[in-house]
Formats: structure tokens, sequence, C-alpha cells
């Protein structure tokens, strides 16, 4: 019989988890304590924008017309204990508030819920990014509370999945990394990932610190290649480089490759930030603090970046201060095609302009209602070009493919000064210079 699969915890993984195991075939019920969320789900609505997932969703979940009917979802662990035989543990681990270490009680939480259930045979996976030792903390947990015992086990299985490309990610998943401690699990792990295997993801079998540790390094690489290539940027603006055109010449070597060479106002989002702080945490817990010292580095030249936007923005506007400036800001989300404003680079620098007195004035295609939520002080506007409008200054902080589209010539005419700053390194220069435009980015010349 077809394995029957749970996903606890609905946000950006879980939910798109749970639709792609739906139609991997598997029937999946999805856990959230949040019942709004669950009854959303329930109706085939999803939460928060990703491409692709909604229809996924309607696809598969019951009670939608001409739906698989495989996909249901719950506020009940009881409920989810007895339905599955894998069980996948999708919440978050946000920083905690006032340190670098990441907040496990979500975990923590959905763990100890779901194991008092535990009656019959099943397998909990973890797949949310944790602080490497805690797959062995939670296997103990979880053998004293399932009442199950010994058939009851644990694995730890990341998660690699980028938003904006979160469906794809997860059903053609780059590489596929399980920590085990039997061969029973790797055998039920093999069986839920048939069909990506087959078509040829690496199929990667560790223990349970070396899976921990994947996920945390590979999102520390990933900071540390756009925070290199920020560097570079300082170095470029300081010497009159090109930093894009550097890139693009570094990209040509293999051994480096091209990608995540953007340089720009930096990282952001729900991950890397406070990965890369989380790692740094709990390697000083481990006596291997000096190992990843190189990381408050990172950390900090990725800091750096959205100071020196707003001091660009600064010179832009002749250099004094931003009182009575109007700052039209292109871009809240922390990257395009998402609308997740979580240190969104993009609005930490809407915000500091808005606090030194700028009047400023913010769209984006998607993230408007996150955005107002987190910043209701700011300015919005319903349309680029209504963002536009007046501006003194137009600062281009998300490289959404909509920005990249507008008319500079129509948007030169609607602006008080045609300036724009590119904090992406993604508008054509010749473009908006041609259509009138004073265009700078970082790590590059002026015209
Ligand atoms: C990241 C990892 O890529 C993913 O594997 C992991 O599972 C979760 O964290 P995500 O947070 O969705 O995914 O975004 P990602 O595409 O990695 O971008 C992170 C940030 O880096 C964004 O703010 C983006 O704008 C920025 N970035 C990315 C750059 O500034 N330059 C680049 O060249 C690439």
């Amino acid at each position: 019989m077809a394995l029957k699969i749970t996903v606890i915890g609905t946000g950006y993984l879980g939910a798109t988890h749970a639709a792609a195991m739906a139609e991997l075939g598997f029937e999946v019920l999805g856990l959230d304590v949040v019942t709004e969320k669950v009854a959303m789900l329930q109706r085939g609505e999803v939460p928060m924008y990703e491409p692709g997932l909604e229809e996924l969703l309607r696809k598969h979940v019951a009670g939608i017309e001409g739906s698989s009917g495989r996909l249901r979802f719950t506020t009940d662990p009881a409920e989810a204990a007895d339905f599955g035989d894998v069980h996948f543990i999708c919440v978050n681990t946000p920083q905690k508030h006032g340190e670098y270490a990441c907040d496990m009680s979500y975990v923590d939480t959905a763990l100890e819920s779901l194991a008092k259930h535990l009656t019959k045979a099943s397998l909990v996976v973890g797949k949310s990014t944790v602080p490497v030792g805690s797959a062995d903390r939670l296997a103990a947990r979880l053998a004293e509370l399932a009442p199950a015992g010994d058939e009851v086990e644990l694995a730890w299985n990341p998660e690699f999945l980028r938003e904006g490309f979160a469906v794809q990610d997860t059903l053609h998943p780059d590489r596929i990394v399980v920590g085990v401690r039997s061969e029973r699990a790797e055998k039920l792990l093999r069986e839920v990932y048939a069909t990506p295997i087959a078509d040829g993801s690496p199929f990667v079998v560790t223990d349970f610190p070396t899976a921990e540790l994947v996920k945390t390094s590979a999102n520390s690489f990933l900071a540390t290649k756009i925070s290199f290539i920020n560097a570079m940027a300082e170095v470029c603006e300081a010497a009159g480089g090109d930093v894009v055109k550097l890139a693009e010449a570094l990209g040509h070597d293999d051994r480096i490759g091209k990608k995540f060479l953007r340089a720009g106002i930096g990282f952001g989002g729900g991950c890397l930030p406070k990965d890369i702080r989380a790692f740094m945490a709990r390697a000083g817990e481990l006596g291997a603090d000096q190992a990843l010292t190189f990381l408050r580095e990172i950390d900090s030249i990725n800091m750096r970046r959205r100071g020196q936007m707003v001091e660009m923005a600064r010179e832009a506007l002749g250099g004094g201060s931003f009182l009575g400036k109007r700052v039209a800001v292109l871009g809240a989300t922390f990257k395009p095609d998402s609308d997740d404003v979580r240190d969104s680079p993009a609005l930490n620098v809407a915000g500091q302009i808005h606090l030194q007195g700028g009047q400023v004035t913010v769209y984006d295609p998607k993230g408007m209602a996150n955005a107002r939520r987190l910043f209701p002080t700011l300015g919005y506007a319903d349309t680029a070009t209504d963002a536009v409008r007046g501006a003194d200054v137009v600062l281009h902080l998300t490289e959404w493919r909509e920005f990249r589209e507008l008319d500079p010539a129509a948007l030169a005419s609607v602006a008080t000064t045609p300036v724009v700053l590119d904090g992406r390194n993604a508008l054509d220069p010749q473009t908006w210079r041609a259509a009138g435009w004073t265009y700078r980015a970082m790590g590059r010349p002026a015209a």
C-alpha cells in the first residue's frame, strides 16, 4: 500500500512539501496550529505568494472540483499521528530575540505534540534548518515520548528550496540528503523520493550531524559568495572598476561559476541571515567558534551594503539631509517572485531613509500587504509610476522583471529629477541613460 505522509507546519516549506508529496502520488495530511491557515489551505488558497503553488494545491486538495483529493489539512496532532507512516517536520526556526542562536521551540513543540500520539510504527523526518546536534537530542525525546517505542524512529532530511522556485525545487531537488540511523529509515525515504531519484536527483546518505551541517554550510557558502562580490564592489567603487564586468569575467572560471555573484544591497530573507548567525552561535557552543569567525565578516559586509545604499541616495540628493526629499523605492521583498519581506534589504533601506526624514513611497508587485504590516508608516503607491511621480530620486531595490520592463522615458516624465540608483545591478544602464536618467549602481563607475 502507498505510504501515507503528514507534513507538520504549513509555511513556505511545509505547504510546498505537502502539495509536492500529493503530486508524487501519496495521501497527505498537513498539520498546523493556526486554524485560519488550515481553513485557507483546505479551500485551496495559499497564505503567501509562491509561483505555481496555488495551482498545485488546488490540483490535490480534497473537496475541490476535479482534484485528486489526496491532500487534506488538520489542526489535530492525534489525527496526524494516526494517519501517517512518515511525518515531516517543516516548522520555522527563527532567530531568537536578542541573540544569534536559533529558536528551536516550534520544532520541539511540533515533535512533542506528535510523539505522544505515536502508537504505531512510523518515521519522523526533520526538514527544518536546525543547529547541529538537534537531531540527536530530538531522537532521544522521541524515544522517551512515543508509546510505540522502538517502532518509531527519527531521520533528518534538510530542505534546500528557494522561495520563488519552491515547487520546482521540491519536485526536482538538485540533491536529497538524508541523515539516518537504520536501513529501515533509508529504505522508507528512498520510497518517498522514488520519483525524483528515478529522475536523477542524487541521494546522499549521512549520519545526523552531517545532514544537519549540509544545510547550514550550504547557506553559509551562498552568503559568502554574495558578500565576496559585494566586497569586490566596494573595492571597485574605490578603484573605479566595474563589479558587473568583474563578476562576468570571474564567472567564466567554472570552478567559481557565475551564479550568486550579483553585487547589490546584499542578502536578506528568512534564511541566509539568521542561518549564518545560528551557525556561528552553535559553533561557539561546540568550541569551534574560530572556524566560523569569517561568517561575522560576511554578515557585516552584508549589513554594510544597506547603509551604503542610504549614503548613495543622500549623495544623489546633494549630500545633505533627507528632510523634505521625495524618494521612490521600487521593491520591498527580499527578492523577486516572492511576497516575503523578512529581513528585506529593500525595506531596511526604505525604513532608514524614512527615519531620517525622507518622504519614501514604496511599490512592490507582490509584497505590499506584508510591507505595510511591517512598516505601516512608509508611503505606498499602487503602481511603479505612482511611486516615481514627483520623486527626487528613484531606488531600484528588488529586481522584479516588472521593473526591467518599465519604460524609462515615460517614467522620466513623471519624476521631479530623473536619477535612478540600481541597488541590484539589474537595470540596463544604457537604456535608462538614453531615456534621460542619471543612472548609478553600486560598484560601477558613473557614466
Ligand atoms: C536560500 C537558499 O538559496 C536555499 O537553498 C535555502 O533553502 C534557503 O535560503 P532563499 O532565501 O529563498 O533561499 O533565497 P536566495 O535565492 O538564496 O537569495 C537570498 C538573498 O540573496 C536574496 O535577498 C537575494 O536578493 C540575495 N542575492 C542572491 C544577492 O544579493 N546576490 C546574488 O547573486 C544572489
